[in-house]
């Protein structure tokens, strides 16, 4: 029988939320930013699944799997970069237009039955929103603007944030414990109450029409924004297997603005502290002192919310 520990510990569980909340979710990805050129890319893996986004030669934004038709090689190789006039393999250089077409393969040339409109580059879902890149695996998800809906009609878009600080903390936990930690401290922000709205919590004070000083808003299942003293951070957690975490974090703000260095000491400090706590969480889990850990659903309801999204999905 699954226990409660087992949702942080389990490969097979860990599985299932890799085909059914993250396979079918949107992520974020990434600031457009990064791919202003054709050929300009950024790459990641989406629990796991390895993704590319690459800019096409008419402006638009192409997303795939970063695995290769021939023989799962990896197409790129780096978080972000440029490739000159087409994708190549790392592995034994087949060439892919940057729509994801086949342009190339080098010894099939002339070879009987192949077809190279069969080896295009398998597609995924990419959208932007505001200045940020989101991909989704699925190709039938609703369309992120859908999703992102409550947040535009709360708040307005922010103001130009051009600079930015961009880094990952590998955390030894599971990605939930992570999310909950977060979750438990933000306790007004109420699922299906004042503060909430399907698949987002606003912490207040989220304003309608204007751009509060601080703020929090939680996207199901993995994304955080907060601003805080002028700073956007946008914190998205990456699961790196069943007990680690990637928590990626950029921080946006305006060019020499004084306050930034305190905002984001604060908030590394908040970070540093939060990953002892989530990594003796993750420690006790395998204790018998472990019962009901966060899961305390009577009080915590952005927590109690959160564990039935998962449970919801996973039965889905
Ligand atoms: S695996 Fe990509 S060309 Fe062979």
């Amino acid at each position: 029988m699954m226990t409660m520990a087992d949702r942080y510990l389990d490969d097979g569980y860990h599985d299932r939320e890799r085909q059914r909340i993250f396979a079918r979710t949107w992520q974020f990805f990434g600031l457009a930013s990064d791919c202003v050129r054709p050929g300009d890319y950024v790459a990641a893996d989406v629990c796991g699944m390895p993704v590319m986004v690459v800019r096409d030669r008419s402006g638009d934004l192409r997303g795939f799997h970063n695995v290769c038709p021939h023989r799962a090689g990896p197409l790129v190789g780096d978080d972000r970069g440029r490739c000159d006039k087409a994708i190549v393999c790392k592995v034994h250089g087949w060439r892919f237009d940057f729509t994801g077409d086949l342009l190339e393969a080098p010894d099939y040339a002339g070879v009987a039955g192949f077809a190279a409109a069969d080896y295009g580059l398998y597609p995924v879902q990419v959208q932007t929103w505001r200045e940020f890149i989101f991909v989704n695996l699925d190709p039938g998800a609703a369309p992120l603007a859908a999703l992102l809906k409550p947040i535009d009609d709360r708040m307005a878009a922010p103001q130009a944030r051009p600079a930015r600080l961009q880094h990952c903390h590998p955390v030894d936990c599971n990605w939930k414990i992570h999310v909950e930690n977060f979750l438990s401290s933000h306790s007004d922000a109420l699922p299906g109450g004042p503060g909430g709205d399907g698949d987002i919590l606003f912490s207040s004070p989220a304003v309608a029409g204007g751009e509060a000083d601080s703020a929090w808003v939680f996207v199901w299942p993995n994304l955080k924004f907060s601003l805080y003293r002028g700073v956007l951070l946008i914190e998205h957690l990456q699961p790196m297997g069943v007990d680690r975490t990637g928590v990626h974090h950029v921080f946006l703000h305006a060019p020499e603005d004084p306050t930034v260095d305190a905002a984001i000491v604060a908030s590394e400090s908040a970070t540093e502290k939060s990953a002892v706590f989530c990594e003796h969480v993750q420690k006790s889990l395998r204790g018998p002192a472990f019962h009901v850990g966060a899961a305390v659903r009577t009080h915590e309801a952005a927590v109690a919310w959160f564990q039935s999204r998962i449970d919801a999905a996973l039965d889905g």
